[in-house]
Parts: structure tokens; C-alpha cells; sequence
């Protein structure tokens, strides 16, 4: 784990990534369109056609964990639909801005321009979304609390190849997911030494036979216990300045734990 995301320049990518409205000059009409609202279409892939079934009390009885949720826009999404969603996260200063938007609260902030020139946004909760549904907390995704229960939608985006021992954040995950509940994950397949140390790959090196992809790592670590339902490449954007993205192709893979 590098202190990159406890950064005031990171916290700023990530809340116009998640948040960013009229976001300059990538707007709804641009070519990079597409890749915009990532956290937003994770939690649709995750919860497909998914309505909100009502409780006893009127409140949606499902469950949904958000790990790595960086400023927390997913969590909120799954919030529309479940009744308690939990965004846990390493960095403290992306769980206190996650907490100061779900407490009504707006974030003022601002990517760079061109040159010394900035452009400043406001972040906001997004509309619709009881903020009783969504709870947040500093965590580490492969020591995660014994007590956080079983989940019915689990999401994990971007996370797995920041980790130090993925395949112990992934062990963890069939004690997670409710048997029939769903889990998505999406990753980049960086794979850098300075998050995850060469030996704790699971793809993206040749392995005795050719190539070992990050995919194949995944179904062999998650097959025993999860179904592959359907695998997307999904887009984001994160900001250096209003002229410069970087774009990611994710490869978003839906799982069904099996009963
Ligand atoms: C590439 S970002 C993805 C954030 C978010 N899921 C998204 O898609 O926008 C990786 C996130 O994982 C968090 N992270 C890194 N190591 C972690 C760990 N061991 N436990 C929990 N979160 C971690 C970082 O703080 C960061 O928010």
C-alpha cells in the first residue's frame, strides 16, 4: 500500500471520477462519453435487473459490500437497492470525504486546468439515496472485520492488483457472499511490484504451459465456490488535467456464488 490515496491530488481524481458534474471538457457528447459514471455502471453490472424488494419495515433487506470504495459513489448506487451497503476502504482521507457527502454535506475540490489554471467542482451525495442505507469505514481488504455478516452483491473494482496478497482478499470472499448472491470484480491487470510483489500474481505472467491471464487466475481461485455469469470491458477515466486522461479498460467479470 503507497500513501498515493491518502493524497489531496488523488482524493481530487477520484471525487471528479465518481462525482464530477458537467465535467469540462469531457462532456456527455464527447468521444470519452462512454467512459464516464464508471462507479455508477459497476453497481448496474453488479446488480443487473435487481428491484428493490421491501422488508417487514419497508426497507429493502438486501446487503451489499463495497471494498476498496474509494470516495464511495458505488456504495451509494448500491444503496438505491439494498438497504445497507458498506464502502470499506485503506484511506482514511477517501472514507472521511465518502462520510462528509453522506452526511449532506458538499466537498468543494479542483483538478488541474492547463499550466498553473485549475478548474474547481463541487461534489455532492447524489439525489434519491437515504443516507441511513450507506456506512463507511477505514479498513484493509485482506484483513477485513470477522462480524461484517454475508452480503448479497459484493463489488471489488479496481482493487485486486493493488493488493499485497490478492489471494487472501479473495479466500475471504465465499464466506461473503450469500450462496445464489453475486460478486463483481474489476481490475486493470496492472499487476506492479510496488503493490503486489511478483510472487502473489495471479495473471499476467508466463506460466509453464504459455501465458496465465488474470482471468484464468480468477477462475481457478473463485470456481470451486462462484460461477463466471458474464464478463464487460468497462472504461474509466481519471484526470491529470483538463486535456489529459488516463484510460482504463477494466475487465469486469459477474460471479454467482454457487448454493
Ligand atoms: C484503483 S482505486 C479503485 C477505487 C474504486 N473502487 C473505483 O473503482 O473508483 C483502489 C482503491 O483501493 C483502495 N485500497 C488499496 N489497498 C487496499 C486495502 N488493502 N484494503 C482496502 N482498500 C484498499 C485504495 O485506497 C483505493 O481507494
Amino acid at each position: 500500500m503507497t500513501t498515493y490515496y491518502e493524497s489531496d491530488s488523488a482524493l481530487a481524481q477520484y471525487l471528479w471520477l465518481h462525482y464530477g458534474e458537467g465535467r469540462g471538457l469531457v462532456s456527455p457528447s464527447s468521444p470519452f462519453a462512454c467512459a464516464l459514471d464508471f462507479p455508477v455502471r459497476c453497481a448496474h453490472m453488479l446488480l443487473g435487473t435487481s428491484a428493490a424488494p421491501a422488508g417487514a419495515d419497508g426497507r429493502s433487506p438486501l446487503r451489499a459490500l463495497d471494498v476498496g470504495c474509494a470516495v464511495g459513489r458505488s456504495t451509494f448506487e448500491l444503496a438505491r437497492v439494498c438497504g445497507e451497503a458498506i464502502g470499506i476502504d485503506y484511506s482514511a482521507s477517501f472514507i472521511r470525504a465518502a462520510e462528509t457527502l453522506r452526511n449532506g454535506e458538499a466537498i468543494d475540490y479542483s483538478t488541474p486546468f492547463e499550466g498553473e489554471l485549475v478548474t474547481t467542482y463541487t461534489a455532492r451525495r447524489p439525489p434519491g439515496i437515504d443516507p441511513a442505507r450507506a456506512h463507511f469505514e477505514v479498513g484493509d481488504a485482506e484483513r477485513l472485520r470477522e462480524d461484517l455478516g454475508t452480503f448479497d452483491y459484493v463489488l471489488a473494482a479496481n482493487l485486486i492488483c493493488r493488493l499485497r496478497e490478492p489471494r487472501r482478499f479473495l479466500a475471504r470472499l465465499p464466506a461473503l457472499v450469500k450462496p445464489g448472491g453475486r460478486l463483481l470484480l474489476t481490475t486493470p491487470a496492472t499487476w506492479r511490484h510496488i503493490y503486489t510483489p511478483r510472487e502473489n500474481w495471479i495473471g499476467g505472467y508466463q506460466g509453464a504451459s504459455g501465458p496465465v491471464h488474470t482471468l484464468d487466475g480468477l477462475k481457478t481461485l473463485l470456481g470451486p465456490n462462484f460461477e463466471l455469469e458474464s464478463r464487460e470491458d468497462l472504461a474509466l477515466l481519471i484526470p491529470e488535467h483538463a486535456r489529459k486522461y488516463e484510460l482504463i479498460l477494466t475487465e469486469a467479470t459477474r460471479w454467482r456464488r454457487r448454493a
